[in-house]
């Protein structure tokens, strides 16, 4: 039987009712983990634990937008398990997909509020507990290929993600005095719930539109593919990496597909 990674870690996950999320629920708690569910979906989030077991996973409802309940997630987390070691702060949306002259700016607050000011949130209430406590804590951000990128998604979720990857990079720096560690994740598109109600589109046509602009050819990218990058920054595998934003792109961001040389 492979080592379980997480062995014993209490692991805080949001937006872990679906997709990526969901998946990374999944692979920590195989891995030796007790993980906390959170997200505003309390029905699938529910679902999730009792398929897993409430041994290892609970849920606890939580607006990441909403500040006090980020808090009480956490403190829930510390009166559950005893510890918070790793927080994969992962919920976000895709936001208004309207065009930059009919830029919906409701909507781009939103978005700013779920994708930044939401993670900021998470990782100011699982830093403090970590500091406080001593923990070599690991943070883990979802970005995404927009975070690099223009042109990869909507224009709200592109600027929110490219602004998260500076939060990763502000807070590591402050953090690592502490010995906790802050990483980000950078996915190319999934097929998850996310991407398949923003664009109409069934999981398989993700998928193929994936594949066709995808880079690294004859593999389909899955939540799971993810989740186990999340799973490499949570553990004390990637024990000196900090502030790096991982790619789990096929090379994506790196290729300029417009032009070959060769
Ligand atoms: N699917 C993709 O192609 C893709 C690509 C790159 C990055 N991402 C990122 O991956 C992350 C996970 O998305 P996914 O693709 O698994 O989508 P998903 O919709 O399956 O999961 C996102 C989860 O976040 C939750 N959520 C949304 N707003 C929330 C809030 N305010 N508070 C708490 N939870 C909230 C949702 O309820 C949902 O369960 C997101 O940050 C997304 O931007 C996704």
């Amino acid at each position: 039987m492979s080592k379980r990674r997480l062995e014993g870690k209490v692991a805080l996950i949001t937006g872990a009712a679906s997709g990526i999320g969901e998946e990374a629920v999944r692979l920590f708690t195989e891995n030796g983990a007790f993980v906390v569910v959170a997200d505003v979906q309390d029905e699938l989030g529910h679902q999730v634990v009792a398929s897993i077991g409430p041994e290892r996973a609970s849920y606890h409802h939580c607006d990441v937008r909403d500040e006090k309940q980020v808090e009480e997630t956490v403190n829930y987390t510390l009166e559950k398990y005893g510890s918070l070691d790793v927080l994969f702060s992962n919920a976000g949306i895709i936001g208004p997909l309207t065009g930059i002259l009919d830029l919906d700016i409701d909507g781009l607050d939103n978005t700013m509020a779920t994708n930044v000011r939401g993670v900021a949130a998470t990782i100011k209430h699982a830093a403090r507990v970590m500091v406080a406590r001593n923990i070599r804590g690991s943070i883990i951000c979802t970005t995404s290929a927009a975070a690099s990128l223009g042109g990869t998604g909507p224009h709200a979720y592109t600027a929110s993600k490219h602004a998260l990857v500076g939060l990763v990079k502000s807070a590591c720096g402050e953090l690592g005095a502490y010995g906790i560690r802050v990483n980000s994740i950078s996915p190319f598109g999934v097929a998850t719930p996310l991407s398949c109600r923003a664009y109409n589109l069934e999981p398989s046509q993700v998928e193929s539109n994936s594949c066709a602009l995808a880079n690294l050819k004859g593999i389909v990218l899955k939540a799971r593919h993810v989740a186990e990058a999340a799973l490499f920054l949570a553990s004390d595998e990637s024990a000196y990496i900090s502030g790096h934003n991982l790619a789990v792109d096929g090379g994506f961001t790196v290729v300029n597909h417009s032009f070959s040389a060769i």
